[in-house]
């Protein structure tokens, strides 16, 4: 199959939305990162999704949905006119938390994971009782679903495991001859994926993954206590918290300190062990990290390619410029590769480290 990028034209979108209605597969641009996307009351779409993919069958997809008409209630729009959740153990006072939580935030990357009625394929959600939604802002993403008038499945356009794509290029990297049709909304605005949050009416809001959207944001928003972040710092429960994600080809290790404040004898202790190389890649969180790089590359004599991934430190960059830069790096020529921690941990840096956390886990 070749694989054919198609710009957003009227033309092209009624060509895709029709692909997508008969079953086939499309990526498409959202916000946060490309999706490859298929029909999702559909088993054998949601099948070609995980094949293209390379998938295991136990990590579940999002299910992403058009917005309703301006004025209606959004948890109306997904429990009646979608049918898709099931909130009967919502009480009254619940109901508005979430319809108000929803407002706020939707369009946009947040993933909310509620009880879902069986009009979803076991396939979707993994056999779980429950779904996850997202509402996308990207208005590709939304025309596509406006004309198509399906839920559309869409994990994020790589293959399993890998750097999640952030252009139509990338995806291409990740998926030619896989799919028939990428759809070219440019480079995602946001660059991480949406932030997942499940929520139980008894258990409250638990975070599933970081993302742009803080969880200290949607603190106070609904009536329901915020119980656990378990699953990013210990052990994975959730189903996709795997510790190895977003992953390049190449060994990817995390520098102990920033570069600034790394010795010489650090950097040794931390690639002694590792498979010969000839040349490294670095990954820097500002333009203030480029004189030590220099200092060093005359030290070790060897190569070393850096990526700055915003010349000011502006974490919202960071986040837009990490997949796409940590991909340069994997498609380059260095053999060890190598990133400055976060310097930050709260909010936007929170899910930056969380990513770059799991990017290094294999070593
Ligand atoms: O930003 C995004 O969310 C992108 C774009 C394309 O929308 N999509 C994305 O999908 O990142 P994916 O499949 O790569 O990640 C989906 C995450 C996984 O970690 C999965 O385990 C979790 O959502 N998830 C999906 N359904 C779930 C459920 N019912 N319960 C718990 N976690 C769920
Ligand atoms: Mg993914």
């Amino acid at each position: 199959m070749e694989t054919q990028i198609l710009s957003p034209t009227p033309a092209h979108l009624e060509q895709v939305a029709a692909h997508l209605r008969s079953g086939a597969l499309v990526a498409i641009p959202t916000e946060t990162v490309y999706g490859l996307a298929g029909h999702a009351l559909d088993p054998q779409a949601v099948t070609q999704i995980f094949a293209a993919k390379e998938r295991p069958k136990f990590d579940p997809l999002i299910t992403h949905i058009a917005v309703p008409q301006p004025g209606s209630s959004v948890v109306a729009h997904i429990e009646q006119e979608l049918a898709l959740v099931d909130l009967s153990a919502f009480n009254p006072k619940q109901r508005r938390g979430l319809e108000d939580l929803l407002q706020s935030y939707w369009p946009g990357p947040l993933t909310v994971v509620l009880p879902r009625t069986d009009q979803i394929p076991d396939l979707v959600t993994s056999g779980l009782s429950t779904v996850a939604l997202r509402m996308p802002s990207h208005p590709v993403a939304q025309q596509v679903l406006q004309i198509a008038q399906i839920p559309l499945a869409a994990p994020s356009a790589n293959r399993f495991g890998r750097i999640s794509p952030t252009s139509a290029a990338a995806v291409l990297s990740e998926l030619q001859g896989r799919i028939a049709y990428i759809l070219d909304g440019g480079e995602c605005e946001i660059g991480l994926e949406s932030t997942v949050i499940a929520i139980d009416p008894e258990q409250g809001i638990s975070l599933l993954r970081p993302g742009a959207i803080a969880l200290d944001q949607l603190q106070g928003m609904i009536p329901f206590p915020i119980t656990s972040t378990a699953e990013i710092k210990g052990t994975p429960s959730a189903p996709g918290q795997l510790p190895s994600h977003y992953a390049p080809g190449k060994p990817f290790l995390m520098l102990p300190t920033s570069i600034s404040q790394l010795s010489l004898a650090d950097l040794q202790a931390l690639w002694a062990g590792h498979p010969p190389f000839d040349r490294v890649g670095i990954l820097l969180f500002s333009q203030a990290s480029e004189l030590r790089v220099s200092t060093l590359r005359a030290q070790l004599g060897i190569p070393i390619e850096q990526e700055i991934l915003s010349p000011t430190g502006d974490l919202t960059e960071v986040a837009r410029t990490l997949f796409a830069k940590l991909r340069r790096l994997d498609q380059g020529e260095a053999d060890l590769l190598l990133t400055e921690p976060c310097p930050v941990e709260t909010g936007l840096g929170y899910a930056i480290a969380d990513r770059l956390r799991r990017a290094t886990a294999k070593g």
